[in-house]
């Protein structure tokens, strides 16, 4: 085992029971060949682990950890219980979940089990016990990867009883059930907890209850939380010093990851961009996997060195793409590059899924890429893994929030929170200036700059941490659907943003919804400096908004349906406003406004706070800066075809001014000269 600190952790995914022993030599002389460091397996193996129950069937295993070990190959020791037997489903009929028609799935799939059946939780222990005595003390062990991507919602009728044991837990009295959820509202008025039901589509008062369904996927993330504890426990009790984790897969909103990460030694997730994304989408998810754990360095467990099979149209990637998606993650404060997966299979599901050795074998682009991308990270080595990234910058991105405001019936349908906040993080990521996604609970008071887009729901506590944050000197800015309800969905009397009102000096009265071709002009009024042009653009939704102590810094102007004039009777009105409250500021922006009014904003309060990029640069170029007890480390990734600059000597927020090109081997100052596509990892002197 790695005795100090962990190298960059390059490898991943290997499913050596689909293949004989000749095929696994093989693969060992490859991997060694890439320079793969760690294999994580056997993710789907429980049918050959334990093919009846009680009797586990290890010789195999051991026989492929030994021959991985021999090559000095670690392992990511996966408990395969996201795939039960077919025997286990048979046996036990609590095992295979219902799903939100009421139907009950037969057997067959995978991650398609009930979290909460007792049968399932106890077979999976068994099995993690099981695996935990016989390999705590592999050599090769580096840690262990529970199940994978858990995100099934079952309505079974055990998971109904445990719903309503659940809310008991939770709010003690029907009466405080009944003012929470606001049962008087169409008189659904609960006497006995033996009444909730669970929100499935034979229910659609409960299905389209916004308070329910926001119980049921607090209620969901706690329960897979139970069932992942259930096998961590075990493995943590066997090996305190290795880390647990499972993986996450990417399209991530079912479960509060924020709940559940933090029960887990690594935020590991699943990286698929879809080839359309634009670079900054997957950096923004980066970012929210860091915030899980409050920025400490996370895994990207799965990306794909090629393309998908489960995409509409499946892409090969781009020759050099891999190697930049590869740095994009490690730039984030990722520790690892992982992949799905090492061969790509014979049959099934995934067949045609990129692997590092495709069906042609490994005379071939991606595994030529592959072995490049293994070498320059291990001439890397662990010069800046456990590095963090410091900004002074904050994004607000709550879990609850996200469910709460797509639950919300009105008042559009195109209501998107990752994709709104992905704008406000797009408009620093283009700058240059690191931002870090924050939760709700995390302690503002090292930041500078805290952005809070359509953060609806208002938590205990928050109002007043956002409040001492502004009155210490803090910039604030909230956007329209701000501060409507509380975590139960009910909404705020006395105007919004409700708690918030004399931090911005605002109050909503209401708000418009646009159609998609509808746009309505921004016209600044000169008051706020940074702004060169008179008039802006805003879509989506616009708040109509009055100001109490704010000064209004753009109204709104004429209105518009595909780029046609038309009537507009809040034409005058207050858009954007900015406040002066205690020794902040604190900004409202009551409309989606342009990427040209964002990237003005952002520049501007950054300006105004001694906030800078990294350093200036010429081109598309990507920059971030991590930093541990070797120092600093600047990652620099072109993301266009043309040769671009970073000008190191340049005025930036990053001090240093001599560096080590990492990967080149040379020491490099004043202007940087990257060719388009390439990436640089450079060591400050
Ligand atoms: C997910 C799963 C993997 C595999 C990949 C394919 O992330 O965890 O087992 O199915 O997708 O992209
Ligand atoms: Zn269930």
């Amino acid at each position: 085992m790695w005795k100090d600190k962990r190298p960059i952790l390059f490898g991943g995914d290997y499913n050596p029971d689909q293949w004989d022993d000749a095929v696994i030599e093989e693969d060992m002389r490859l991997f060694e060949q890439a320079g793969v460091n760690l294999l994580v397996l056997p993710v789907f193996s429980w049918a050959k682990l334990e093919p009846e129950e009680g009797r586990y069937e290890f010789a195999w295993l051991d026989h492929i950890l030994n021959k991985i070990w021999e090559h000095g190959i670690h392992v990511f020791l996966a408990t395969p219980t996201s795939a039960q037997p077919a025997w286990l489903s048979k046996k036990y009929d609590d095992v295979l979940p219902v799903d939100i028609a009421g139907r009950k799935r037969t057997h067959g799939m995978r991650v398609f089990f009930c979290v909460n059946s007792v049968h399932y939780r106890e077979r999976a222990r068994a099995l993690a016990e099981a695996m935990a005595e016989r390999y705590r003390d592999f050599p090769g062990l580096a840690g262990w990867h529970v199940a994978n991507e858990y995100g099934t919602y079952c309505y079974c009728e055990n998971c109904q009883r445990k719903f309503r044991d659940w809310l008991r837990r939770r709010y003690g009295t029907v009466e405080e059930l009944n003012s929470r959820w606001h049962t008087s509202f169409w008189g659904r008025t609960v006497y006995d907890f033996d009444e909730v039901m669970v929100p499935d589509e034979r229910n659609d008062d409960y299905r389209f209850a916004p308070a329910v369904q926001l119980d049921y996927m607090r209620f969901v993330t706690d329960s897979t939380i139970e069932c992942y504890e259930n096998e961590a426990e075990v493995l943590k009790a066997a090996t305190p010093h290795l880390p647990v984790f499972t993986n996450i897969s990417g399209f991530i909103k079912k479960l509060n990851q924020f709940e559940m990460v933090p029960h887990m030694d690594y935020a590991g997730w699943d990286n698929y961009p879809a080839p359309t994304d634009e670079p900054a989408f997957p950096a923004f998810k980066h970012g929210i996997m860091r915030a899980a754990r409050d920025g400490a360095p996370f895994l990207v467990a799965e990306q794909s060195p090629n393309q998908q099979n489960w995409q509409p149209y499946n892409k090969l990637k781009r020759p050099g793409e891999i190697r930049r998606i590869a740095y994009q993650g490690l730039a984030h404060g990722a520790d690892s590059s992982l992949f799905f997966q090492m061969r790509q299979s014979v049959a099934g599901q995934e067949k045609f899924h990129g692997a590092f050795i495709a069906h042609c074998g490994a005379n071939s682009r991606i595994f030529r890429e592959a072995c490049a991308l293994g070498q320059e990270l291990h001439k890397l080595g662990d010069a800046f893994t456990g590095s963090r990234i410091h900004a002074r910058t904050a994004i607000v991105f709550d879990w609850e929030n996200w469910w709460a405001l797509e639950l919300t019936s009105g008042p559009t349908q195109d209501m998107d929170y990752l994709k709104q906040v992905f704008r406000y993080y797009r408009a620093f990521y283009a700058q240059n200036i690191p931002v870090d996604i924050v939760k709700t609970s995390t302690d503002l008071s090292g930041y500078d700059l805290v952005l809070t887009p359509l953060l609806y729901m208002i938590k205990p506590g928050f109002a007043e941490k956002l409040r001492t944050f502004v009155e210490k000197g803090g910039t604030a800015a909230a956007t329209y659907m701000s501060g409507r309800a509380d975590e139960n969905d009910r909404c705020i009397f006395g105007a919004y943003p409700g708690p918030l009102r004399d931090v911005f000096g605002v109050w909503v009265e209401e708000t418009d919804a646009l159609y998609p071709e509808e746009s309505v002009e921004l016209v600044m009024m000169g008051t706020e400096s940074g702004f060169p042009e008179k008039r802006y653009e805003g879509r989506f939704l616009c708040d109509l908004f009055h100001t109490d102590t704010a000064e209004v810094a753009a109204v709104y102007g004429k209105s518009f349906a595909d780029g046609k004039e038309q009537d507009c009777f809040y034409t005058g009105m207050p858009a954007f406003s900015v406040n002066a409250f205690g020794e902040g500021r604190a900004y409202y922006i009551g409309c989606e406004p342009d990427d040209r009014f964002l990237a003005r904003f952002i520049a501007r309060i950054c300006r105004e706070k001694g906030i800078t990029p990294l350093f200036p640069v010429e081109g598309e170029i990507e920059l971030t800066c991590r930093e541990n007890e070797n120092g600093r480390f600047v990652f620099a990734i072109s993301h266009g075809k043309e040769t671009g600059k970073v000008h190191l000597d340049g005025d930036g927020a990053c001090p240093g001014k001599r560096y080590f090109d990492l990967l080149r081997e040379k020491e490099v100052s004043g202007t940087y000269v990257i060719a388009g596509g390439d990436v640089a990892v450079l060591k400050e002197l």
